[in-house]
């Protein structure tokens, strides 16, 4: 089952909450600054003890002070325009959070919108690839059988929606 939430990622009851962090894993603002205040400081220490996550990758803490089992720090890519293997860094955020997912018998998953803010990915061209990750994950295996599509704003939620009507329709 594929959910789109509007709303604030750190209320969400899943199992667990991806991150959309940088690759020094040192927190910051947007998703990352929210989950950060929520988690509290234990959270900056166990990332700190990681020491880094490169792009399309994914990297898992406790989530501390948030009600959820885990935290999937993730860090996605810079838009730089499109020819620098964006698309394919995106893509494997997707595909990492969720064979991880499946590794640590995860039930439910929320993802926020990765690389929309700061990053400055193109709304549409990430929500497309979120969208296509997805559901080739749930062709293929049937958990994390609840995924959630977090949302702050309604543009990107009605985004999602129109994207997921698409893959439906095709
Ligand atoms: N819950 C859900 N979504 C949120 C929240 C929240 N509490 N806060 C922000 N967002 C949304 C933004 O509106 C945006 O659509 O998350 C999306 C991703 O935006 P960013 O957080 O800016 O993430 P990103 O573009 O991947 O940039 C990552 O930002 O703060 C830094 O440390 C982070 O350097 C990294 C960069």
């Amino acid at each position: 089952m594929i959910e789109v939430h509007l709303g604030d990622i750190t209320r969400l009851q899943v199992d667990v909450i991806v991150n959309a962090a940088n690759q020094h894993l040192q927190g910051g603002g947007g998703v990352d600054g929210a989950i950060h205040r929520a988690a509290g400081p234990g959270l900056l220490e166990a990332c700190r003890k990681i020491g880094g996550c490169p792009v399309g990758e994914v990297r898992a803490t406790p989530a501390f002070s948030i009600p959820v089992k885990r935290i999937y720090h993730t860090v996605g890519p810079v838009w730089r325009g499109g020819n620098l293997g964006e698309p394919e860094l995106l893509a494997s955020c997707y595909r990492q959070c969720l064979a991880l997912a499946r590794r640590e018998n995860v039930h439910s998953i929320a993802f926020p919108a990765i690389s929309c803010g700061v990053y400055d990915y193109p709304p549409e061209q990430a929500v497309e690839i979120a969208v296509e990750q997805v559901q080739q994950h749930l062709d293929r295996d049937c958990e994390p059988q609840r995924i959630v599509f977090c949302c702050f704003d309604e543009a990107m939620a009605e985004l999602y929606r129109q994207q997921l009507e698409a893959y439906v329709r095709r």
